[in-house]
This record gives C-alpha cells, sequence and structure tokens, in this order.
C-alpha cells in the first residue's frame, strides 16, 4: 500500500473560516475524512504547521521513504528558498497544491519556490486539487 502524505503551510488550519470566498467553507479535517474514503488504495498521513522549519523538518523526515508527497506551503511559495531547496533535496516526489488559482490573485503569488523541483503542479479547483494530486500516484 502507497503511504502518501498531505503537508499543509501557514494558516490552512483555518480552512472552513478562513476567506470562505476563496478557500471555500469546509474545514481540512472533514475533507481529509472524506480523502480517506475516497481513496482507500493510499496510507494516508496529515501534517500541518505554520512554521517554517517544522515544514522542512517534515520534508526532510518523510522525504526519503514515502511514495509521495503533497505539499501545499501556502504563502511560503512565494517566499521560501529553504522549502524548494528541501523538496530539492529529497527523493519522494513532491506535487504541489493549491487551492485558488494563484495565477488570478496578486502578482507576488505568481512565483513559486516550489514548483521547479516538483513532480508536478495542480491549482485552482478547490479542496478538488488534493484529490487530482492524489489520483495522480494512482
Ligand atoms: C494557497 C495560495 C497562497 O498564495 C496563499 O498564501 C495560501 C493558500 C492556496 O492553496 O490557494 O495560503 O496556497
Amino acid at each position: 500500500m502507497k503511504n502518501i502524505i498531505i503537508i499543509n503551510g501557514p494558516n490552512l488550519n483555518l480552512l472552513g473560516k478562513r476567506e470562505p470566498d476563496i478557500y471555500g467553507s469546509q474545514s481540512f479535517d472533514s475533507f481529509f475524512e472524506t480523502l480517506q474514503g475516497d481513496f482507500p488504495q493510499f496510507k494516508l498521513d496529515y501534517f500541518q504547521s505554520n512554521i517554517e522549519g517544522e515544514l522542512i523538518d517534515k520534508l526532510h523526515e518523510v522525504g526519503f521513504s514515502y511514495d509521495g508527497i503533497i505539499l501545499n506551503a501556502a504563502a511560503y511559495t512565494h517566499t521560501s528558498v529553504g522549502i524548494g531547496d528541501a523538496v530539492k533535496g529529497i527523493s519522494t516526489p513532491v506535487i504541489e497544491v493549491h487551492i485558488s488559482n494563484t495565477y488570478s490573485r496578486e502578482e507576488f503569488r505568481h512565483h513559486s519556490f516550489i514548483s521547479p523541483n516538483a513532480g508536478g503542479v495542480i491549482l485552482g479547483f478547490g479542496l478538488q486539487s488534493y484529490s487530482l494530486a492524489l489520483q495522480s500516484f494512482l
């Protein structure tokens, strides 16, 4: 059974409450339960942190043993050389995910330090972006 982890960055713990017009009104915990039901062929883990170093530590921890990583680094996507380097330095394939279409938003969201080293990028499909990323591991 493939072991896949979803790693969410800062402010994504507020999903459901945060800017629902952009991010929807469902909490990630409730969406994660649905995902587990939809993909019984995967052992799914979930990690969220608002702290850049904790996200890097988690990437190092899982990045040589897991079969896949789905990463929404949130705002750190656009700022963090460190998370970009971590993605480059590990061997587990990383799919970069965003809930919103970052290219239809402010210009500072158009650049990603993750994308050059990601196996693929999925964005703009709401929470379904995570389901599409999981499908890529089927
Ligand atoms: C986000 C997009 C980022 O620009 C933003 O900072 C987020 C969420 C998304 O999933 O759409 O926090 O990664």
